[in-house]
């Protein structure tokens, strides 16, 4: 039994990494994918071809989620197709990283806007719809779900990358002030957080040997984590199987958060 049959979902920054893998996660659970991205149109496009690989329906949607009239635009085009949504992913996210006595306002700026501000977007776009639709029997017991994406960055201060562990640390504070705002709409909301993953954004330290072993060292569990581990995650939080789960993060990070000594990885 396909835990996701017949529900649409709509995943921002779903043309690599994480995004990716929640899709097809998804998509082989039998949801419906909007598959979002703001230029990589190639990846969206290896995206879906293994979201149809994988037997499930997927359509592509540009925008970029940090901006109002564009995050409006995708939704138009998402329920054009599906008709309506049942599960938000507001995954989409940049690192533009420098030491904090040197970065760049604009590069401040961009970071909080799409981390942040393009999850806020995107939730309320969703949840507005699920309240207007309400509780559909034999599709789920809630009338959506919103996964957002944070990071073991949302509390463990991160050296180096001071707009992205802001912009996480935001997540998870909106995260909590939504669910409390739509439980009672029969909406839940939660994050994931994950640790490393291998996907593009840190790419840089996967093609560096000594980073990567240096990475290594500060995850207790001893292994990368992949876009699948997030997937799965994902796929629970958009289930029944966690209809009581709401307003909470799910650390997946191999035990990254209860390793002592973190202090970054560059
Ligand atoms: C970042 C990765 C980093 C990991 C652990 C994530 O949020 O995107 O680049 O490796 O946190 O530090």
């Amino acid at each position: 039994m396909q835990r996701l049959k017949g529900q649409k979902a709509l995943i921002t920054g779903a043309s690599s990494g994480i995004g990716r893998g929640i899709a097809i996660a998804m998509a082989k659970e039998g949801a419906q994918v909007g598959i979002n991205y703001y230029k990589n149109l190639e990846g969206a496009e290896e995206t879906l071809k293994q979201v149809e690989a994988n037997g499930g329906e997927g359509i592509i949607l540009q925008a970029n989620v940090g901006d109002p009239e564009e995050v409006e635009g995708m939704f138009k085009k998402f329920l054009d197709a599906f008709g309506t949504i049942d599960i938000m992913v507001t995954n989409a996210g940049i690192q533009k990283d420098a030491p904090f006595l040197e970065m760049d306002f604009k590069d401040w700026q961009q970071v909080l806007n799409i981390n942040l501000s393009g999850q806020f977007l995107c939730a309320q776009f969703a949840a507005k719809e699920f309240i207007k639709r309400g509780v559909v029997k034999d599709r789920s017991k809630a009338a959506g779900k919103i996964i957002c994406m944070s990071s073991v960055h949302d509390i463990i201060p991160w050296a180096g990358h001071i707009n992205y562990a802001t912009s996480k640390g935001g997540v998870m504070m909106m995260m909590k002030t939504m669910a409390q705002e739509l439980a009672h709409h029969k909406i839940r909301v939660n994050a994931i957080s994950p640790g490393a993953i291998k996907t593009p954004i840190n790419e840089e330290v996967w093609q560096n040997e000594e980073k990567r072993k240096e990475l290594l060292e500060l995850i207790p569990y001893q292994r990368i984590g992949k876009p699948k581990d997030i997937g799965n995650t994902a796929v629970w939080l958009a289930s029944d199987e966690s209809d009581y789960v709401n307003g909470t993060t799910i650390y997946v990070d191999g035990c990254m958060t209860l390793y002592p000594g973190f202090i970054g990885n560059g």
